[in-house]
């Protein structure tokens, strides 16, 4: 798996209360309260290609869709349950839009999935970390809810296309390989995470930035745009571009990939604000795609001092075809970045945010008091960062080096 930005999708009959996407539990509601939210879901500008645009505009390179959340409902045209989109006012297959959508536009379709069902009474599983109340759990059987699992997710891996990733959510307690074998001899290029019966292909830190260094394991982190919600949520409180791009370019620069989340709108559209959000990333992720995507870490110890860094920061040196890439997440306090320790003279060195030449020499600053009290040096440093100035202030500073 090249690590990628990605664009994560909650959208569900939920998304009409403006709330959560686990209202339903939440807010303790009735069930049959609840269901009758299938009866009025009608987004009528539900219109995909403006999702893969939004998307593509942030540097994004696939899209992953909650085909079903914990409250069971499903968001395509599923044989299993009545329980899903063609019995709502729509009607339409919004899964087979989307995958058609991503088709066309060259985006990437991965499909997220539910374990935890409050809607089918024999997938009741009070083992589950996501159980919610049981309808009725005399009827909850394993078996029978493995077999309807494994029905849905047939029909996800044969009738949408060639699917990148399957983000299983909420381990299920009972580790049965054979599932992921299914969808393996379904789609075998497919990459599973670890979210479901076995562990899985990769990793899944949430909401979390997990300890720096490389990360051991092929892993995508998720976030939302907002912290309250993964669902559309009216009062939600939106981070941040600056502290999402920190995060991206912390995860990616760690070998991760990242799937930040939007929670569409009932009426099918995605709210100003995280629209808002998504392109101001875009204008940084677009020109940093080729420094996160596809590198290694540069296993070269620099020695830079701390104290170039904002409070909190760090450096993370990559390298690809002969470059390295220094990311500072946090951005630089200084004007000028020191490396005591280098591999040679620099052929080009070049400040990725806004593609100027920065000047290169080597010196020997008075604080490199080594020896007798005598300054020794030298070290290399890179001038003419401009750290107080935008876009420096809001995004994080990747500094091209070619040696
Ligand atoms: C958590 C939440 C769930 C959300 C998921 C996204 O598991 O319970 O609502 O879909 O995170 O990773």
């Amino acid at each position: 798996m090249k690590n990628y930005l990605g664009m994560f999708v909650h959208w569900g009959i939920y998304s009409q209360l403006e709330d959560h996407e686990q209202v339903l539990a939440k807010r303790d509601m009735d069930n049959a309260e609840y269901e009758k939210l299938a009866k009025t879901f009608n987004p009528v500008r539900y219109d995909p290609k403006e999702w893969v645009k939004l998307a593509q505009a942030a540097g994004m390179k696939y899209i992953c869709f909650t085909t079903k959340h914990h409250d069971g409902f499903c968001m395509w045209d599923t044989k299993q349950t009545d329980y899903n989109i063609m019995n709502t006012p729509y009607g339409r297959d919004v899964l087979k839009m989307l995958a058609d959508a991503c088709a066309k536009y060259g985006m990437k379709l991965s499909l997220y999935y539910s374990i935890p069902d409050w809607h089918e009474p024999c997938a009741y599983n009070p083992a589950s970390s996501h159980q919610w109340k049981a309808i009725a759990p005399e009827k909850s059987d394993t078996v029978a809810y493995r077999a309807f699992v494994r029905e849905q997710i047939r029909e996800l891996l044969t009738g949408y296309g060639e699917i990148y990733t399957l983000f299983w959510d909420i381990p299920p307690m009972i580790d049965d390989p054979s599932m992921n074998a299914f969808v393996r001899s379904l789609q075998p290029q497919i990459l599973i995470n670890d979210r479901g019966y076995d562990a899985g292909d990769f990793s899944t830190p949430e909401r979390d930035l997990p300890k720096e260094g490389h990360f051991p394991r092929m892993t995508e982190a998720c976030q939302s745009v907002g912290m309250q919600s993964w669902g559309y949520r009216r009062d939600e409180d939106y981070f941040t571009p600056r502290f999402l791009m920190y995060s991206i370019d912390r995860i990616m620069a760690s070998g991760g990939s990242y799937l930040l989340n939007v929670g569409p709108k009932p009426d099918g559209t995605i709210c100003p604000e995280a629209q808002a959000s998504l392109r101001r990333i875009g204008e940084w992720y677009n020109k940093m795609e080729g420094t996160l995507e596809d590198t290694e870490a540069d296993p070269f110890s620099y020695e830079i001092r701390a104290n170039q860094f904002m409070p909190g920061g760090s450096c993370i040196a990559l390298k690809k075809n002969g470059k390295t890439y220094f990311h500072f997440p946090a951005g630089l306090a200084t004007q000028s970045l020191y490396l005591k320790k280098y591999p040679g003279i620099p052929k080009r060195v070049r400040l990725i945010n806004t593609g100027m030449t920065l000047d290169t020499r080597e010196d020997t600053p008075p604080y490199m008091i080594v020896e007798n009290g005598i300054a020794k040096g030298p070290l290399l440093r890179i001038t003419g960062i401009p750290s107080d100035r935008e876009p420096l202030l809001t995004e994080p500073t990747v500094i091209e080096v070619e040696w």
